[in-house]
């Protein structure tokens, strides 16, 4: 099984060079895997609307299933024989709402997979097969959703050089995640700010700059318990990803929310174009910031930071 993951400060602009900080939150994605006596494979995610059965070949017509048979073709490039076997996903997390659920879907598989083969993958192989799984969802990752994932806690990401720091102990508060319902795709926002970036000329390196400072200041910020800096950190890192054009009127409206209701700072969380919010408040103010949000989100939580990362919990023949 893996946890879902939360941007924290640097997305869109760690595709572009920068680092980000990325927490691994505790809503489980859960891969239960049968042993078959011979082929297909059966995969089924009810919440990802997928089902795919496929022969050794390992490719079945389903879209939705490309990133997970990407994860079991590089299982097998890794030198797992992955094993015929019925493979249920199911999680907390919701889909596509930049809370991670394609690399722990694809985590969780992997995982699933080498148990029930007896295989014994380190963190960094799995983190390598795993990526195979985001390429094949979305073309240009970091690599940070699989990194926050798989390694769990608090991490500093660098696209290329991976995880080059950890911060522990994480938040000393819930994050307060809310979903504004809006679906979408991570590649066309990622795509879109590429071509922006590239359109606003030095400008591109100042802004990669601004969040280099941001990161700098959040990490010590973290690692002081300053929630009052930690909240003015989100607040400018949200409003470069206004300036970057990934936020909605809908994310607008939730972050406005949280801050009415007494968020020490709010942004927008992963991909944006929808997908969800994250909000910190001091302890005597989550639970407002909690029913300002429900107000306006079906889906709202307040989550301990800094989950473990992906585990084999089960493999049943
Ligand atoms: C998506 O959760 C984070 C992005 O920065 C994409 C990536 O880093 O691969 C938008």
């Amino acid at each position: 099984m893996a946890p879902a993951k939360a941007i924290l400060f640097g997305e869109h602009f760690v595709v572009n060079g920068s680092r980000a900080i990325a927490t691994a939150l505790g809503l489980w994605t859960q891969a239960t895997a049968y042993e078959k006596p011979s082929w297909p494979i059966e995969l089924e995610s009810p919440a990802l609307g997928l089902r795919c059965v496929t022969g050794p070949e390992l490719s079945c017509s389903s879209r939705e299933a490309a990133p997970l048979l990407a994860v079991a073709k590089a299982l097998r490039g890794a030198g797992v024989d992955v094993p015929p076997a019925r493979v249920i996903i199911s999680s907390e997390a919701p889909a596509s709402a930049g809370l991670g659920s394609s690399a722990s879907s694809s985590a969780a598989l992997a995982s699933a997979l080498a148990g029930l083969a007896g295989a014994d993958l380190s963190r960094e192989e799995l983190y390598q097969v795993v990526m195979e799984g985001e390429r094949a969802a979305h073309g240009n990752p970091s690599g940070v959703d699989p990194a926050a994932v798989i390694y769990g806690g608090t991490i500093i990401f660098r696209k290329g050089a991976g995880v080059v720091g950890t911060i522990s102990p994480s938040l000393s508060v819930p994050l307060i995640v809310a979903d504004s319902g809006a679906r979408r795709s991570t590649s066309a926002p990622v795509l879109s700010v590429i071509r922006f970036l590239d359109r606003i000329g030095g400008l591109r390196d100042s802004m990669i700059g601004l969040v280099e400072q941001i990161i700098d200041l959040a990490s010590d910020a973290i690692r002081k318990n300053s929630l009052e800096d930690i909240g003015n950190l989100m607040n400018i890192n949200h409003g470069l990803l206004s300036a970057i054009g990934v936020s909605t009127p809908e994310l607008e409206e939730l972050v406005h929310a949280a801050r009415r209701a007494g968020a020490l700072g709010a942004k927008l969380t992963g991909a944006g174009w929808g997908g969800s919010i994250i909000a910190i408040a001091p302890p005597e103010k989550t639970n407002d910031v909690v029913s300002a949000l429900s107000a306006r989100s079906r889906w709202v939580r307040a989550l301990k930071a800094g989950a473990e990362g992906a585990r084999v919990v089960e493999a049943s023949n």
